[in-house]
């Protein structure tokens, strides 16, 4: 008889797929690069991934995970009734292992940002020392502590099973992230760059559509869907036979690019109002934002909320990448949950020490010509171009 989990309500079933699309790659990653690859060009490329690819290989993956009630290799095996295509599910683990131990770092400096807000730090810093102290901050050992903590905490959550753990976290965690992204956006929308931070992003400059950026917003669309990397399937594998697929599918990338256009509409605004710069890159958040908060009034309440929501956003797609090994060692080792969660954490913890060293004591040590945390980065971008070929 099969005894595999089910998420309990189909309540569950969004906030579990649309936490795993929701993260980083939405709040952190998709503001700076609309904001490097000119904007609007960047978002309209971006929808047309997520609208014309995206939904359907989430729906693809939906269906391959509920028929196969199984991980991502068992799903490949199920559907294919070889083991000829088990590498693709191998390389999908390999993947995701590499890729949560990357996020966890990130994951882990806005740990650091909302404690540091928390005791009211953040907003202390000159707006000229913001890039020493973030600098020191990723190039030390608390980035690595941090990363530790941040990953003990998805443990724990994935420890308490697919009902108890995933689903109930989520149906709490997202609906709280939408409210905090509202009072986000009421703000921003009460700036005085209001018109040029919408303008910035709405009205595309067709002649900045080159193609540096449409892979770009492939890349993002296809990252920020969490798809190509089996996180989908194998939560689809805890659909019941009742869960619609296209209608969650779409649902989940409607969701998903609400939050991405979300944060444009939160960060575009403010980064305007104060005369900042949309390009900063990867450094956008952590650097620019917080001056930005410096500015308004109740400084470290804004910060603090701010990176809150993005380790809650962080949370629910890591543990989704986990669920990913986790669901095939019990699949194939017929290995305890447990023991499952234990090992991955293990793994990750230790790439994951390597990755953020790579910051600062490891800058030099490289895996061909690239830092450690650069391959990890690469091997994200590889596998999101990839997925356009399931
Ligand atoms: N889909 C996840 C994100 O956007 C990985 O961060």
């Amino acid at each position: 008889m099969n005894r595999r989990a089910q998420f309990a309500t189909r309540m569950g079933v969004v906030a579990t797929t649309v936490g795993s699309a929701v993260g980083l790659g939405n709040i952190w990653r998709f503001p700076y690069e609309a904001g490097s690859h000119g904007g609007g060009a960047f978002l309209l490329c971006y929808l047309f991934f997520i609208f014309v690819i995206g939904v359907p290989v989430i729906s693809a993956e939906f269906v391959m995970g509920r028929a196969s009630r199984s991980g991502i290799i068992g799903s490949f095996r199920c559907h294919s009734g070889s083991r000829r295509w088990d590498w693709i599910g191998y390389s999908s683990i390999l993947a995701a292992i590499l890729i949560l131990s990357f996020y966890s770092v990130v994951a882990g400096w806005t740990m650091e940002y909302t404690c540091e807000s928390v005791i009211g730090r953040l907003g202390d810093v000159a707006d000229d020392a913001r890039h020493d102290r973030f600098d020191g901050f990723i190039s030390g050992w608390g980035s690595v502590w941090w990363m530790l903590v941040f990953l003990l905490i998805n443990a724990l959550v994935l420890l308490g099973g697919v009902k108890k753990g995933i689903e109930r976290m989520s149906n709490i965690l997202m609906p709280l992230l939408f409210l905090i992204l509202l009072v986000f956006c009421v703000n921003s929308l009460l700036m005085s760059g209001v018109a040029e931070g919408l303008a910035f992003l709405f009205s595309p400059d067709f002649s900045a559509i080159t193609p540096g950026v449409v892979l770009g917003a492939m890349g993002q669309a296809f990252f920020s869907l969490s798809i190509g990397l089996g996180c989908m399937m194998t939560y689809a594998s805890y659909f019941s036979d009742r869960t619609p697929i296209v209608k969650s599918a779409t649902t989940t990338a409607l969701l998903d690019t609400l939050v991405a256009v979300l944060s444009g509409v939160i960060i575009f605004p403010a980064v305007f109002s104060f005369g900042m710069e949309a390009e900063a890159g990867p450094r956008l958040v952590f650097e620019v934002l917080p001056s930005v908060f410096g500015r308004l009034s109740g400084s470290d309440v804004w910060s603090a909320l701010f990176f809150f929501l993005l380790a809650l956003a962080s949370l629910t797609s890591t543990i989704s990448m986990s669920e990913i090994f986790i669901s095939f060692a019990c699949d194939e080792f017929r290995m305890s949950r447990r023991t499952a969660t234990v090992l991955l954490t293990l793994i990750a913890m230790s790439l994951g020490t390597l990755c953020a060293l790579s910051f600062g004591p490891l800058r030099d040590f490289t895996l061909g010509v690239k830092r450690f945390s650069t391959s990890l980065t690469m091997c994200r971008a590889t596998y999101c171009s990839r997925s356009a070929e399931w």
